[in-house]
């Protein structure tokens, strides 16, 4: 609990300036102001939040400077901590792929336990945008197409990085608020002209999860939704977010979205944007000085008041009380540093749980004990600085490549190593040595993708094939007939049907962070059996885009060989692979599917359990996925809803039972008044071990 009065007690002895100056966030990186001028502004409490700020020294001057002064209020430093900071984890949407709510976690500790020594309080993280259009390059950073998968995430990393108390760890900041992952043709920035139906199906619910879980700030979006700027977007971040869902924390705005008011379109002027953005929730304002610029107008224009600035003041102060800043300014930065090997195990078990074993056939993998030569072919196979992705912090880190696992995984095996092409640029003088390496082989791993800098913010692709001359190379090399396994690093799923086709293997490696080579090896030589799922639906080609397992029917829905349904003539129905597609070197049987009770009424509940068996002969992990449909009610329900997900760890020929429990909520959606309701009838209940419909084992049970 926070100390009300001490804040209120601060608050009453500020200035207008000393006010806004807890309002203003700016980037130390690169301050709009010039770095003397910033340093004065701290120094005169101008400035209360600085991000993208390394290095132990500079963090405890300026925090030194800031208070020296007569007000005695630290700065908060904050920055996106979004997969790791010194120890690099797998990518968000790679680490979704793991389904698992205890890993997310621990990876969000350990970065908290990096983070917090480096002084830093507040992360700009977990990024909970659901994204249904793997063009977007934010795709990359959050968890995938599934609300429900979404919502666990954001549970599970905001009591990572928070923990019980927020002085023992890092602030979270649940972001983008706003469907940013529904942008238009997934570029960046763009508007989400989506239904209120969506936004508030899809993708608000993991926010309100967050909330629940006590994240202390929230981060609106860049985009507009349906017209209305998330920055400016009061009906989100006052009504829905404050009112009704309770939320206490801060609201800090994205990287100058305050200013961008202007040219969004809503505001003539910077009072104007300020005022709007204040007034519609926004209490931090980063980057850009639009508080501290056009507050002191916008109040002499009657457009704000004082007490919309206390308010926005006392939310910021209050968090850098529960932070303990106010009485340990210096927090956790004189524990003794961790060795730097510290999280390794952590970080490699999250990379073989985050890969995907998308093919497997003629039993290529697991590499057979004995394999004299290996060509690990590719420009992702050797390059160290790619494994971390979109999000990293220290500089001179190194990472475990493809070749360096399978190097310390296979001592006896002699691994070559050829580029061939290098990912983006034109070339293709390397592929001549490259065919020459796959020929002396016995197998071929080649390792091809996108640059970790084509992921992320403002990396929209409109072609989701290979960059460069990769593609050349990969057919020059399968062309030599070796046993050949693909392995993909990129931040999205990519659109190569051909590499699927005639590769021997592929596996979904994403960027897996600073063990991504030994995570990589495990699964390569079967150390590990590769539990990975797919968190969102692979596409055979960009034309299937949006593509998601949660779509409605239609009256005429999408059946091969009919002429009027739901199709493109020119492509195939179904992805490339579902969502929760991943193969493993065991076989699991899903059977004994039973709901009791069958019938149920008012608040009662359903236990689902079905056995999951290991009929093959290594030992393996196998997620369960529990989706339901309502297949009549007011308003069109999916043909499958993810309501639960489940783990089972077997040996060879041990079987289990995995139990769920269906609550009345989970039979509800939201009516025509987009208030929510359950009807009666009959709702169909599926397990099994990934969205593929014809795969799935299924029940009924009906509400009364
Ligand atoms: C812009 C990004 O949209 C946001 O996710 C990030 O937290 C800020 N920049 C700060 O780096």
């Amino acid at each position: 609990m926070a100390d009300k009065d001490r804040v209120e007690r601060l608050l009453a002895s500020m200035t207008l300036e000393e006010k806004l100056g807890q309002l203003n966030m700016i980037d130390a990186g690169a301050p709009p102001m010039g770095e003397p001028e910033m340093e004065r502004q701290v120094a005169a409490g101008r400035i209360g939040s600085l991000l993208n700020i390394h290095g132990a020294e500079r963090l405890n001057r300026l925090q030194k400077m800031a208070v020296d002064n007569r007000l005695k209020i630290p700065l908060i430093f904050g920055l996106d901590v979004l997969h790791g900071h010194r120890t690099i984890f797998p990518l968000p949407i790679a680490e979704t792929c793991a389904f698992d709510p205890g890993l997310w976690e621990r990876t969000a500790r350990a970065a908290v336990e990096e983070t917090s020594r480096a002084a830093i309080t507040l992360t700009f993280a977990p990024m909970l945008d659901v994204c249904r259009d793997p063009r977007w390059g934010r795709i990359a950073e959050g968890p995938g197409e599934d609300t429900l998968v979404t919502s666990r995430y954001a549970e599970a990393k905001v009591r990572g990085f928070q923990g019980t108390d927020l002085r023992d760890g890092v602030a979270a900041t649940a972001k983008h608020m706003g469907a940013y992952g529904a942008v238009a043709a997934g570029r960046d920035y763009g508007s989400a002209d989506i239904s209120e139906r969506q936004l508030a199906e899809v993708y608000l619910p993991p926010f309100e999860a967050a909330v629940k879980a006590g994240v202390a700030a929230v981060m609106p979006s860049f985009n507009d939704v349906a017209g209305i700027p998330a920055t400016a977007h009061g009906e989100i971040l006052n009504d829905l977010l404050r009112t009704r869902w309770g939320f206490d924390g801060i609201v800090v705005s994205d990287y100058t979205a305050v200013v961008e008011l202007i040219a969004h379109g809503v505001a003539g002027d910077i009072a104007e944007a300020s005022a709007l953005a204040l007034k519609s929730g926004v209490d931090i304002d980063m980057q850009d000085e639009a508080y501290v610029r056009g507050l002191p107008d916008a109040l002499k224009r009657g457009l704000v008041t004082m007490g919309d600035i206390d308010r926005a003041v006392r939310r910021m102060l209050t968090l850098k009380e529960r932070l303990g800043l106010l009485d340990d300014t210096y927090r956790r930065t004189s524990a003794p540093p961790l060795p730097a090997n510290h999280y390794d195990a952590l970080a490699r078990d999250a990379a073989r749980r985050s890969a995907v074993l998308l093919k497997n056939e003629k039993s290529v993998l697991p590499l057979k004990p004995g394999t004299r030569r290996i060509a690990v072919i590719g420009p992702l196979g050797d390059d160290p600085l790619q494994m971390f992705g979109c999000w990293f912090a220290a500089a001179g880190m190194d990472s475990a490549t493809i070749v360096r696992g399978l190097r310390a995984a296979l001592p006896q095996t002699e691994i070559l190593h050829e580029i061939g092409a290098h990912i983006e640029e034109p070339g293709e003088t390397g592929i001549a040595a490259a065919v020459a390496a796959a020929r002396s082989a016995d197998v071929v791993i080649l390792c091809v993708g996108e640059k970790k800098e084509m992921t992320g913010e403002a990396q929209g692709r409109g072609r989701l094939e290979l960059p460069g001359s990769q593609r050349a190379l990969a057919e020059a090399v399968l062309a030599v007939g070796k046993p050949t396994v693909a392995i993909l690093c990129a931040g999205r799923p990519l659109t190569v049907p051909w590499l699927f086709e005639r590769a021997d293997a592929a596996l979904a490696a994403w960027f897996l962070g600073s063990e991504a080579g030994h995570g990589i090896a495990d699964v390569l030589t079967g150390a590990w059996s590769p539990s990975g799922k797919l968190s969102v639906t692979w596409p055979h080609d960009v034309g299937q885009i949006p593509i998601f397992y949660s779509h409605r029917a239609t009256g005429r829905p999408a059946v091969p060989d009919v002429y009027y349904c739901n199709r493109h003539t020119d492509l195939p129905i179904e992805p490339q692979f579902h969502f929760g597609h991943g193969l493993s070197y065991t076989r699991f049987a899903v059977t004994k599917l039973n709901a009791t009770p069958a019938e149920i009424s008012g608040d009662q509940s359903v236990t689902i359990e079905a056995e999951v068996a290991n009929e093959g002969g290594v030992a393996g992990e196998e997620t369960l996925f529990l989706f339901l449909r309502d297949p009549v009610a007011s308003v069109a329900r999916p043909v499958l809803e993810l309501k639960d997900f489940a783990k089972a760890v077997l040996k060879p020929g041990e079987r289990k039972t995995v139990r769920f429990t269906l609550a009345r909520n989970d039979l509800a959606f939201l009516g025509r008044d987009l208030k929510p309701r359950v009807e009666p009838g009959e709702f169909q209940i599926f397990v099994g071990a990934s969205a593929d419909r014809s795969k799935l084992t299924a029940t009924a049970i009906r509400y009364r």
